[in-house]
């Protein structure tokens, strides 16, 4: 029965969730962890999900014990049984997953996929830890994975046409949607959203508008969550880990230069609601409180003497033209397809479009003039406009 048994490696927030999505779709799961008692404890967190949406009637308990039953818990990894797919979701680091890739090559069947979570790491880098890195592949899920859709699914440089198929009709025999992309610092999400980020640092560094005033001029143009109360409840310091990183990964291109408004935040531990103080002050219960964060960190309100409407105006239309940038550079390198990108930034962070069609639509040479006023306002390269603008 090796076709439909998935190892599931690291029993963390990641590995638990991957766990329960494939059970959920008839699919054997098999956890380990190093961790003693941590697949355990997964399995037995799963167990209290499950019962939680039989109590709110969105699943039924027959429904709820079988995926149950499909999980598994093996004590080491050599106690894995011959897996189909093995998932790996242990912890960010190139050398514990490169050790754990060997183990897993020594172990497995050759017809094994070998897949990582990674969310930052080169699928290239772990897949040469094995001498079979045509069947390595990335598989990221999105946290939390039994509620997103989107998965993607990243090949490295040796990953074969057999394993990258394989793996997008796994996905979607889980009920995920899958997009492709090439190993690219960040990826299509993490790298495409950059600037949701940067820009609305960069606004409030300068003092062009408040916190509250920017989080709700990108609300109005349809994001779910404005850029200051999201990355307080990703947590400042994940948010610029993971912007730091693609920096670094693209050797420091000024598109991704962080913005030292942040580095203070997570310097000073304000890392937004769960250390009570990001932006934003949170009170015990997580509630905001109204006021603006420490005014030593975030400037107050904008400049009395510019209307307020061209600020925020400024802040969305620089914001979205810099997501179409990035959406339309990433293509422009044959890292994703247009729709790919499209789809992954809808699913994956819930734009109100697909940063290429909303290009397109406001006219890539609109664009490109955008950037090429801000890049004349603010020299250095962040701002170029890429080739595929035309
Ligand atoms: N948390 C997220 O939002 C998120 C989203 C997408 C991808 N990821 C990626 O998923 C991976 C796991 O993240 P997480 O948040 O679940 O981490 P986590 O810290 O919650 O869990 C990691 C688990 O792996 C176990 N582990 C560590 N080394 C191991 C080894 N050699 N063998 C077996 N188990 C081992 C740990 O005991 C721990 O239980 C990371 O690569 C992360 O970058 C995380």
């Amino acid at each position: 029965m090796s076709e439909t048994t998935v190892g599931v490696v690291g029993a963390g927030a990641m590995g638990a969730g991957i766990a329960h999505v494939v059970a959920a779709a008839g699919a054997r799961a098999v956890l380990t962890d190093v961790r003693p008692g941590a697949a355990e404890a997964a399995r037995s967190g799963i167990g209290d999900a499950l019962g939680r949406l039989v109590a709110k009637g969105r699943l039924a308990s027959d429904a709820a014990e079988s995926t149950l039953a499909r999980i598994e818990v093996a004590a080491t990894l050599g106690d894995l049984p011959p897996c189909a797919v093995v998932v790996e979701a242990i912890r960010e680091d190139l050398g514990d997953k490169q050790d754990l890739f060997a183990a897993l090559e020594a172990t497995q069947p050759r017809d094994a996929l070998l897949a990582t979570n990674t969310s930052s790491l080169d699928i290239t880098a772990i897949a040469a830890a094995t001498h079979t890195p045509d069947r390595v592949v990335g598989l990221h899920f999105f946290n939390p994975a039994p509620v997103m859709r989107l998965v993607e699914v990243v090949h490295g440089r040796q990953t074969s046409q057999d394993t990258l198929e394989r793996a997008l009709a796994y996905v979607r025999a889980w009920g995920k949607t899958p997009v492709t992309c090439t190993s690219t610092p960040g990826f299509i999400v993490n790298r495409v959203a950059r600037p949701y980020y940067g820009e609305a640092f960069r606004v409030l560094e300068e003092g062009l508008a408040s916190a509250p005033e920017i989080d709700a001029a990108l609300r109005g143009a349809g994001f779910p969550m404005g850029p200051f109360e999201l990355t307080d409840l990703i947590g400042q310091d994940v948010n610029l880990a993971v912007g730091t990183s693609v920096w670094e990964q693209t050797g420091r291109d000024p598109r991704y230069t962080p913005v030292r408004l942040q580095q203070d935040l997570v310097a000073h531990g304000h890392l937004g609601r769960k250390s009570g103080q990001g932006i934003y002050a949170y009170a015990a219960d997580g509630s905001r409180v109204e006021e603006p964060g420490s005014e030593a960190l975030a400037p107050g309100p904008s400049d009395p003497s510019t209307p307020a409407a061209s600020l925020t105006h400024d802040v969305v239309a620089r914001t979205i033209a810099m997501l179409v940038n990035e959406a339309v550079d990433l293509v422009h390198r044959g890292e994703a397809s247009e729709a790919d990108v499209d789809v992954a930034m809808q699913l994956g962070t819930r734009y109100p479009r697909g940063p290429v069609e909303w290009g397109r639509e406001l006219g890539f040479d609109v664009v490109a003039r955008q950037l090429a006023e801000l890049d004349e306002a603010y020299p250095g390269g962040r701002y170029r406009p890429s080739p595929g603008l035309g």
